[in-house]
């Protein structure tokens, strides 16, 4: 296929360029504004067989130039992460929501089919049971309301003007390439350099682990044979809570228990998710890997590719982990 694919600098969405590339042969442009998380070394092994467009989702002229002749735009794009979201709202109004209007406008225009990549965040916390499709959506903070916004207005396109949309919702992923912001590779690197593990409130919130190749599959596959108008979920095979993920991470470093250090809780912290993945198992996806085996291998990953996070470790991030950790990293 030929696919637009914007945000696919980032985690996920280069995971998903390496993977359609590799296994479908499908020719690919990527748009991507490059923020903080968004980095060219994300694509570094498939940069010759890609076109790249530097530019934002919400502007038009950047997405007409990226455009081509797709046939199909798969939205990764986006401010990712939640603390960032609590700290400045803004900008995940400005991306989240304002982005995935033009880009609707501009499959609106050309008739192509348009797939929203989502997240299971935009139902809010479940004490038991998972969310199926039909669950209501209760999204608890700003980086999840502005998901949803998207979502529905994703759908609106569908009822009113026809557009071929398809919406897939991930749980929560791990793998290579993910920015040190978040839960895994955070305490990978802490774990790494001896700092210190720091755990929100009791530690005790669940998580749906997916690795991040059976997110990229199942995308995949509700692109080409999910229907129209539809919602499918993509859940982990394994749910775990946040203290038990940080000593499967020190036993596999062989970082001290010490370094766990209980903080402040994150305003309006989700307990728990938990996707069905019925539907999307109805259409043939399955995810490959448990957590045991996925962690282990992100650890590795992390291990052996310093020339990756070595230099975020000494930007932005330090000033980002400073102001939100209230402290200085490790050198
Ligand atoms: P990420 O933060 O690693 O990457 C986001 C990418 O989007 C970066 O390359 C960034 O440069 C780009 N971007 C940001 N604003 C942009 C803009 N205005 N225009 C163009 N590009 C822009 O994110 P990720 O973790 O790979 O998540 C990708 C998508 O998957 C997001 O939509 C997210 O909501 C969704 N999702 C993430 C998870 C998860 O656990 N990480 C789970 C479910 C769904
Ligand atoms: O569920 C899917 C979502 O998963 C995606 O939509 C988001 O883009 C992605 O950021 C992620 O959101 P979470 O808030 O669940 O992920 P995060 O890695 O930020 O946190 C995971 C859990 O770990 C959560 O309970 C908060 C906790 N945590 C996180 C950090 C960064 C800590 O205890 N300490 C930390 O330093």
């Amino acid at each position: 296929m030929k696919l637009l694919v914007c945000g696919a600098a980032g985690f996920i969405g280069s995971n998903f360029v390496r993977l359609r590339v590799r296994d479908h042969g499908d020719e690919i442009t990527v748009l991507d504004k490059l923020t903080y998380a968004g980095r060219m070394e994300n694509l570094q092994d498939v940069e010759s067989d890609i076109r790249f467009v530097h530019g934002a989702i919400e502007d038009p002229a950047a997405v007409a130039e990226a455009i081509g002749d797709a046939e199909a735009i798969v939205n990764f794009a986006a401010e990712t992460h939640v603390d960032r979201s609590i700290a400045d709202p803004e900008g995940f109004l400005v991306t989240n929501m304002q982005g995935t209007h033009v880009l609707l406008e501009a499959a609106r225009q050309r008739g192509l089919r348009y797939l929203q990549v989502s997240t299971d965040e935009v139902y809010g916390s479940i004490e038991e049971g998972s969310f199926t499709e039909d669950s209501p959506l209760e999204p608890s903070s700003p980086y999840s309301a502005t998901k949803t916004g998207a979502d529905l207005l994703v759908s609106s396109y569908y009822h009113t003007y026809g557009l071929e949309t398809v919406i897939c919702r991930g749980s929560n992923n791990y793998g290579p390439h993910q920015y040190p912001e978040k839960l895994i590779p955070l305490m990978i690197l802490n774990a790494l350099a001896g700092d210190t593990l720091p755990v929100y409130g009791d530690g005790r919130n669940v998580r749906n682990w997916l690795f991040v190749e059976d997110f990229a599959r199942g995308i995949g596959h509700a692109l080409l044979h999910g229907q129209p108008g539809e919602v499918y979920n993509c859940g982990g095979p394994d749910e775990c809570d946040n203290l038990t993920v940080v000593n499967r991470i020190i036993e596999l470093t062989g970082a001290g228990p010490d370094l766990i250090e209980f903080v402040t809780d994150r305003p309006g912290h989700d307990r728990r998710y938990s996707l069905s993945s019925d539907k999307l198992q109805g259409l043939g996806w399955r995810a490959q890997v448990r957590f045991d085996e996925g962690i282990a291998r992100t650890v590795d990953w992390y291990r052996e590719n310093e020339w990756w996070w070595g230099s975020i470790r000494s930007g932005e991030y330090r000033e980002y982990y400073e102001r939100h950790y209230g402290r200085a990293l490790k050198a």
